[in-house]
């Protein structure tokens, strides 16, 4: 029966990633679940409540895209959770806790995570931003853009974000570096700690190369 419930839930949610930009496609939501699931066992989390979540999250991002960010892929993704789910004969109860993590995973506008599978998978979501990943992420969107592999001197004050100089570099900048101290579970911590610390050898790393010393 779960077998089944996830090999439909799978199927209904494919059509939602298509064409959508390479940080956030269908690997995304399998990598985050993957982490979701290790931390969520070491954190008490209900699996199934996160799983499901987990595969939801993101089914609003293309609507968000493609709005330019009118839509806020949270919210509405709760509601489109809601749909789906409703209509695979989900009891509500666990829609309703399902709904909670999709609806706080941006952790916007007060929308807080309350319940531990919403802590777990706002944290396995943000850990997928960094580290070597999330290095890889960073370097892949810059290249959709058509952006430069790497500028030295980077000069944060000049450029606009997804403008021309919107590098791997730049993201790590102005975003990744703070990822760590927005962690919400233990685990969370340690692992965003370890991946830190990787990005951060791997920019030094680069600029060496870039600028001729190694
Ligand atoms: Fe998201
Ligand atoms: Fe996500």
């Amino acid at each position: 029966m779960e077998e089944e419930f996830f090999g439909k839930l799978r199927e209904k949610i494919l059509p939602y990633f298509e064409g959508v930009n390479p940080c956030h496609d269908i690997s995304h939501t399998e990598r985050v679940l993957n982490l979701a699931l290790a931390i969520g066992e070491e954190e008490g989390a209900n699996l199934e409540i996160l799983e499901v979540a987990v595969l939801l999250h993101d089914v609003a991002r293309k609507e968000q895209d493609e709005s330019r960010g009118t839509v806020c892929h949270a919210g509405r993704g709760g509601e489109m959770a809601k749909e789906i789910l409703d209509e695979l004969g989900y009891p509500l109860d666990k829609i309703e806790k399902v709904v909670h993590c999709i609806e706080t995973h941006r952790f916007r506008k007060g929308n807080v995570p309350e319940s531990v599978e919403a802590k777990v998978l706002y944290d396995s979501d943000k850990l997928d931003s960094i580290g070597a990943i999330g290095i890889g992420r960073a370097f892949s969107f810059s290249g959709y853009l058509g952006s430069h592999v790497h500028f030295l001197d980077l000069d944060l004050t000049d450029d606009e974000e997804y403008g021309e100089k919107d590098c791997a570099y730049r993201e790590f900048l102005t975003k990744l570096l703070k990822v760590k101290d927005k962690m919400l579970t233990e685990r969370g911590r340690e692992l965003a700690e370890e991946r830190h610390d990787f990005m951060v050898e791997f920019f030094d790393r680069i600029n060496k190369e870039v600028g001729g010393e190694l």
